[in-house]
């Protein structure tokens, strides 16, 4: 039982922030309050940013039982670039991974208003924040900024948890930015999303039935989705093959012997099998270092495809840091302590920022992803 003076002295050790908090919270009636927790999160200026008009929050919502911020989801939320921003929906934004930070692969290096370079961000014309207003959220906990204060939390996380947790962000940041309840709403992301973004409508339809309509969820996008993991990783050989990327002989290594989806299962299980080892090798041999494999067409720098290469072949080693590229830019960018006081973030539990966490998914029946396959 607490006495009656641990609330206090607690209190004095908080930071003046959660002390306003409090403050405003025994003040102001639920629409102010609202606006006050809303007006908290509102971005001054990103450092290097370049001069924009249009409204950018981020900060964190509380998705344990009362919301009282021991397991937290970090968001960045940029506002329609556009004349009547109130006229155009509302997308909530999910990388994969599982475990990968929407953040900084969907923010900084993907569909987000800038890209870091250097010292500065620059602008992204092809933003998707012209048509819509953002929401770049961290999840489950432990990915990014994104925390529980109870480590323990991170041993059973499931996809279901995940959803479960990415609705009550929602609801309650709807509370935050009461404007937006009852815009169009569309989820959209890509890779491991293709599992978090099914389930998340679903939580969200159910609420809708049984509780309150609170979200007015107008369609879901799934980019490269992973749905199931035996047929879709399966793919690779066809598309390597039909490419003329490996030869008739290693295409049946590599579906009869050991496919992808077995070589996927065997690896991030760590108990890879010297047939699989042997396939793997004869296929990342044959495909070379210097073809994307994302796009086998595409003409590509040096750096981009030996990161790729890496990228894709986990186990190969490619034995040169490749630093040209906007993944490392962003890690760097939001590892500056100027950058994260802008964005109202915190570290808990962790050193570094980092693009993708291995915490944040360890039912899963197989890691189909490397630190950058970015899901
Ligand atoms: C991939 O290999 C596994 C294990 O050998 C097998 O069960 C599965 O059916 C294979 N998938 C395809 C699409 O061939």
């Amino acid at each position: 039982m607490a006495t009656p003076l641990a609330p206090a002295s607690s209190f004095i050790t908080r930071p003046l922030a959660l002390a306003l908090v409090l403050v405003a919270a025994a003040l102001c009636r639920p629409a102010s309050c609202a606006a006050a927790a809303a007006a908290a999160d509102r971005i001054t200026r990103l450092p290097g940013q370049p001069e924009v008009s249009f409204g950018q929050y981020s900060g964190y919502v509380g998705v344990d039982g009362d919301g009282g911020g021991k397991r937290a989801l970090f968001y960045y939320f940029v506002e329609a670039d556009a004349p009547d921003p109130a006229s155009k929906p509302l997308v909530l934004w999910l990388n994969g991974g599982p475990g990968c930070s929407s953040l900084g692969v969907g923010a900084f290096s993907e569909n987000g208003p800038f890209r870091p370079s250097g010292q500065v961000l620059v602008k992204n014309e092809y933003s998707w924040n012209k048509e819509a207003n953002v929401i770049y959220l961290e999840t489950p906990a432990g990915v990014g900024y994104s925390y529980s204060a109870d480590a323990a939390y991170y041993q059973g996380v499931d996809d279901k948890m995940t959803a479960m947790d990415n609705m009550v962000f929602l609801q309650r940041w709807l509370q935050k930015f009461p404007q937006y309840r009852g815009r169009d709403l569309y989820i959209a992301g890509e890779s491991y999303a293709g599992h978090y973004i099914p389930q998340l409508a679903e939580a969200m339809v159910e609420f809708n039935n049984k509780e309150e309509r609170i979200f007015n969820l107008k369609g879901v996008a799934l980019g490269n989705p992973v749905l199931e993991f035996a047929t879709d990783f399966n793919s690779r050989a066809e598309y390597f093959w039909s490419h003329g990327l490996i030869s008739d002989a290693t295409f049946r290594a590599f579906t009869s012997a050991c496919n992808y989806s077995r070589y996927v299962a065997e690896y991030y299980g760590g108990a890879l099998s010297p047939l699989c080892a042997r396939v793997m090798n004869r296929v990342t041999r044959e495909t070379s270092r210097f073809v994307d494999k994302y796009d086998v067409t595409l003409d590509v720098f040096l750096s981009s495809v030996l990161s790729q290469s890496k990228t894709l072949s986990p186990h190969e080693q490619v034995g040169q840091r490749v630093d040209v590229c906007v993944e490392d830019e962003t890690v760097r960018y939001l590892n500056r302590r100027d950058v994260q006081a802008a964005l109202h973030a915190r570290l808990v539990g962790v050193d570094k920022w980092a693009v993708c966490s291995s915490t944040s998914c360890s039912t899963c029946r197989s890691r189909p992803s490397t630190s950058s396959d970015r899901s």
